[in-house]
């Protein structure tokens, strides 16, 4: 997979890809990362790639040309599965959008700023609109290492069997039971006696159970669908 993120801000996006599972992915060569700085493409020598809104207020937008520019160069090498735009208004993450997003072989993630940009670039190029939350961020470079991490860990090769990522909370609209290592007992408390049997059919039972009732008690809405 090859995924390139469009940004004025590209240093926010490299420790997040610089750790971890992520890193391993690209040195593996699951995945290739490319970040392009928006102000290599300004429209003039002062670097300025944003301007006023029409119609007055506050804030600043992105201007359509940097964009254009910088889309336009990458759409002229290679076609994209999706083009994503990061915004508080896009549709909330959510892990069937990681698990679809995970099979593309192409992805363009376009990171606001300021007061956004250009309704027009929403139009001609985005596919895509994704949040990460109800909340404001100052721009969309975090949730694009969130939305990264989770199409990535996905990839095949990229976890190995002992992490695999179809046991996470989510995968099948349940939280993940609660888990434990050594010491079996801590201050008095014991690790769940079933866990210890041996008896494998029993303990996947116990957690499915657990699941259920994690889900019940905290994300009851995860049940309804
Ligand atoms: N940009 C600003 N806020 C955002 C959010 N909640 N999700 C994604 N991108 C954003």
């Amino acid at each position: 997979m090859r995924i390139d993120i469009v940004t004025c801000q590209p240093e926010l996006l490299e420790s997040p890809f610089a750790y971890s599972i992520v890193k391993r992915a690209q040195e593996k060569g699951l995945v290739a990362i490319h970040l392009h700085q928006l102000r290599d493409f300004a429209i003039n020598k002062h670097g300025q790639i944003d301007d006023y809104v029409f119609g007055g207020g506050a804030g600043m937008v992105l201007r359509v040309e940097p964009i254009a520019a910088c889309f336009d160069a990458l759409l002229a090498q290679r076609t994209y599965d999706a083009v994503i735009y990061m915004t508080p208004d896009g549709q909330t993450l959510r892990q069937p959008h990681a698990n679809r997003f995970s099979m593309a072989e192409n992805l363009l993630i376009l990171c606001g700023h300021y007061k956004g940009i250009d309704e027009r670039i929403r139009q001609a190029y985005i596919t895509h609109e994704i949040s990460i939350g109800d909340y404001v961020l100052s721009g969309g470079e975090l949730g694009a290492a969130v939305l990264v991490d989770t199409v990535v860990r996905l990839l095949p090769g990229v976890l190995g069997n002992e992490e695999s990522a179809l046991s996470d909370s989510f995968q099948d609209n349940l939280l993940a039971p609660p888990v434990y290592t050594r010491p079996a007992e801590w201050r008095g408390q014991a690790v769940p006696e079933i866990l210890l049997s041996g008896n494998t059919p029993k303990i996947e039972a116990w957690r499915h159970d657990q699941a259920v009732e994690r889900t019940r008690l905290r994300r009851p809405d995860l049940l309804d669908g």
